[in-house]
């Protein structure tokens, strides 16, 4: 059930990633709904996602890390009228974001389950801490802005990390093709359901590519 807003912003052009082909099968994109909806997550899917991004680790960075790669992400920041001073990116992968988060807030760190995702970092990469976003090594509340790219959505963290007023940065870098993906009216019913309050998110579009920032009522 939604008891959240969604407010929608005019979409802007922008360059599509390129890759294309149908993800609606593909495991990620349950293994999302799964994490998202049910709350499931265990040892075999911690295992079994961990096995994937190192593999793909050693490539992440020369297939991804393109000009136009972070365009949704800075759209998001200052359409989404983000602010703050302690921002952490979880799910952060090779941190091709921090690329745009670097200088904007007092603290950033990144966070990922993948010691080969950190061990490939590009050179700008902040503090990394290799750590599963289920259980977080953070203090209640510690956090203004969390900025999630294609990662999984663990509401109860996100919630309980979050500053009272900080705000949730969800960006699909190839909109609803992201294998890790969940639409906006998604994310603020999974919030809405595991917090038993309402959220609301500004949303819009990059091109292909979507992103929403979510914030309590
Ligand atoms: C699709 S990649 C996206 C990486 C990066 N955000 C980007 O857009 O280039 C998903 C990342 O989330 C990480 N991840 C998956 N589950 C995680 C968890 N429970 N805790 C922390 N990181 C996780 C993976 O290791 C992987 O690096």
């Amino acid at each position: 059930m939604l008891f959240g807003t969604i407010e929608v912003l005019p979409a802007r052009t922008g360059s599509d990633e390129g890759t294309r082909g149908t993800v609606v099968n593909h495991r990620m994109r349950e293994v999302t709904e799964l994490v998202a909806g049910e709350g499931t997550w265990d040892a075999g899917m911690v295992d079994e996602v961990r096995s994937l991004f190192d593999s793909l680790a050693p490539e992440w960075t020369a297939t991804r890390d393109h000009p136009d790669r972070n365009f949704p992400l800075a759209d998001a920041l200052n359409r989404g009228g983000v602010e703050g001073r302690t921002a952490v990116e979880l799910g952060a992968g090779t941190c091709i974001s921090s690329r745009v988060l670097n200088g904007r807030f007092e603290r950033l760190v990144a966070i990922d389950l993948s010691s080969e995702m950190l061990t490939h970092a590009v050179d700008a990469a902040p503090p990394m801490v290799c750590a599963d976003a289920s259980c977080l090594p953070l203090a209640d509340g510690a956090v203004d802005v969390l900025v999630l790219q294609n990662m999984f959505l663990f509401p109860a963290e996100v919630s309980r990390c979050l500053a009272a007023d900080g705000s949730l940065v969800w960006v699909n870098s190839r909109g609803s093709e992201t294998p890790i993906h969940l639409s906006t009216t998604a994310v603020v019913a999974s919030l809405d359901s595991v917090t038993g309050s309402a959220w609301h998110a500004v949303t819009s579009m990059v091109g292909e590519a979507t992103w929403a920032v979510v914030r309590r009522t």
